[in-house]
């Protein structure tokens, strides 16, 4: 159980539920229960809460209370909710359906293929540049040992100085540089969750997030984000307040995978709540840089923790290059020395040659950074423009920042669309692989890293297979890959 949703709560995510389309011949409470199974089935509503009484949810929807006796009964009755008498009802999923999120690798050799499963750009031009200045630079570290548990002073600097130039004033003992976001993560998990500790996430989120809680044995609660509106104040801040888990994992900057900004009050809300409740917040902040159309990123979320709450992770890997596999944490400076003792125990350090790659990189990084705002707009808009000619029926919210758009399909269609787009040579990440326990079929993410053509390409063959899906049938297991 992960806690309780109040009638109003409910209301509000149920909006329309009344006028849902198609729905002129069905009565009020299957109507309501349909509802609630869409909000399961989305994510936006958690597995395992506790849905208000019915008297309280009548009052909040204003409608007969045996019309949600009846709602809640087909609920019971389709296996979408567990009641125990005096004690309430729960929500659930039938026959257990769970569909695992594994962060299964395996290389992709298949140059044919036009992979959108990763959501990550080829390296820029300058890396190469940058990497032959770094291997100049290396004689000044030859002459020692090599291993810089914290990372190498430069480089922490750099990043120190970019978090400064953000507002948020940061000494170089405050940043440990770390082997890609994803190990910032796993460190940070091990110093700060014991096995089976609560863990707050946003719904859909980062599925290899999902993948490192799993491997510290982490009890995941979801706050379940709305495709076009993005966080929802009041849910979130109650979930804080009624699970009190130990640890949020957030992604304010262009949210992985919907492309949600979360705007500076709610920053300022999260923190004071999760202070108040004894929650500490890992901020990711991997897509910090990309944003597009001139939009304006709220301070960051550190900028309002007076009590050292939020731990900041963040890398090279999305405005720069994965492959260099450069991350950091921003933490305090006690903080930072309790994560190089636990990495001593994982890895020692990072490569020096590849952090001084990162120094070069950062010191151009106004100009780098611009071309690749510009580059993932002309992309964004070629699969935008491609999807609203070839797939009218599905709905976007344009992402003003980061590499992916959280596309709401015609059905619930996105495994079997996957399954199918592969035939055609096209990798796709389905919306289960976003969240927990299979659901969130309706959505698909699409990352426009690719170059446009690539993208036009893919979605054309997308469309091709969408409307003949029915047919399509046949069903191989195919080798998995890493979605990024
Ligand atoms: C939100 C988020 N966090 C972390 C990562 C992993 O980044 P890295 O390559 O720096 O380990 C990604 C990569 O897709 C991401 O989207």
């Amino acid at each position: 159980m992960t806690g309780q949703v109040r009638g109003v709560q409910l209301a509000r995510l149920l909006g329309q539920w009344h006028a849902l389309p198609g729905r002129r011949r069905s009565p009020d409470y299957a109507a309501l229960a349909g509802s609630v199974r869409g909000l399961l089935a989305d994510g936006r509503l958690p597995l395992g809460v506790r849905l208000p009484a019915e008297r309280e949810l009548a009052e909040a929807l204003r409608i007969s209370r045996t019309t949600v006796t009846a709602a809640y009964r087909q609920l019971r009755e389709t296996g979408h909710l567990a009641s125990r008498r005096g004690a309430g009802s729960w929500t659930m999923l039938p026959g257990n359906h769970r569909v695992a999120s594994t962060g299964l690798w395996t290389p992709l050799d298949d140059r044919e293929m036009l992979d959108l499963g990763v959501a990550a750009l080829a390296a820029p031009p300058q890396l190469l540049s940058a990497a032959r200045a770094a291997a100049e630079d290396l004689p000044r570290y030859l002459s020692g040992a090599g291993y810089h548990p914290t990372g190498i002073i430069e480089l922490r600097e750099a990043v120190a100085d970019a978090y400064t130039a953000r507002g948020l004033p940061t000494s170089a003992d405050q940043i440990m540089v770390t082997s890609g976001t994803q190990h910032a993560l796993d460190l940070v998990l091990r110093l700060a969750l014991a096995p089976g500790g609560t863990v707050l996430v946003e719904s859909p989120t980062y599925p290899n997030a999902l993948a490192a809680l799993a491997g510290r044995r982490a009890r995941i609660t979801t706050h379940g984000l709305a495709a076009d509106a993005g966080w929802e104040p009041d849910l979130l801040l109650g979930s804080l307040r009624q699970t009190r888990p130990k640890l949020a994992y957030l992604i304010p900057e262009f949210q992985n995978p919907t492309g949600h900004l979360m705007p500076a009050p709610l920053r300022e809300h999260v923190v004071a709540a999760a202070h108040a409740v004894g929650t500490d917040l890992i901020i990711d902040e991997s897509f910090v840089d990309l944003s597009m159309d001139g939009t304006e990123v709220p301070p960051p979320v550190a900028t309002y923790d007076r009590h050292s709450r939020v731990v900041s992770i963040g890398g090279m890997s999305k405005p720069y290059w994965g492959g260099l596999r450069i991350g950091w944490v921003r933490a305090s400076a006690p903080q930072v020395q309790r994560l190089a003792a636990v990495r001593v125990g994982v890895d020692m350090a990072s490569p020096v040659l590849d952090q001084l790659v990162a120094v070069h990189l950062l010191a151009d990084a106004e100009a780098i950074v611009a071309d690749r705002r510009v580059q993932l707009a002309v992309q964004r808009d070629a699969l935008l423009g491609a999807l609203a000619h070839r797939l009218p029926e599905w709905r976007v919210t344009v992402p003003r920042g980061g590499v992916t758009l959280w596309a709401e399909l015609d059905g619930p269609v996105s495994s079997a669309l996957a399954r199918a787009a592969e035939e055609v040579g096209v990798r796709l990440a389905p919306g289960p692989r976003f969240g927990l326990d299979g659901t969130l079929e309706r959505f698909l993410r699409l990352p426009f890293t690719l170059p446009a053509a690539d993208l036009v390409e893919a979605v054309g063959r997308i469309a091709a297979i969408r409307y003949d899906l029915d047919r399509a049938g046949r069903q191989r297991w195919r080798e998995p890959a890493v979605i990024a």
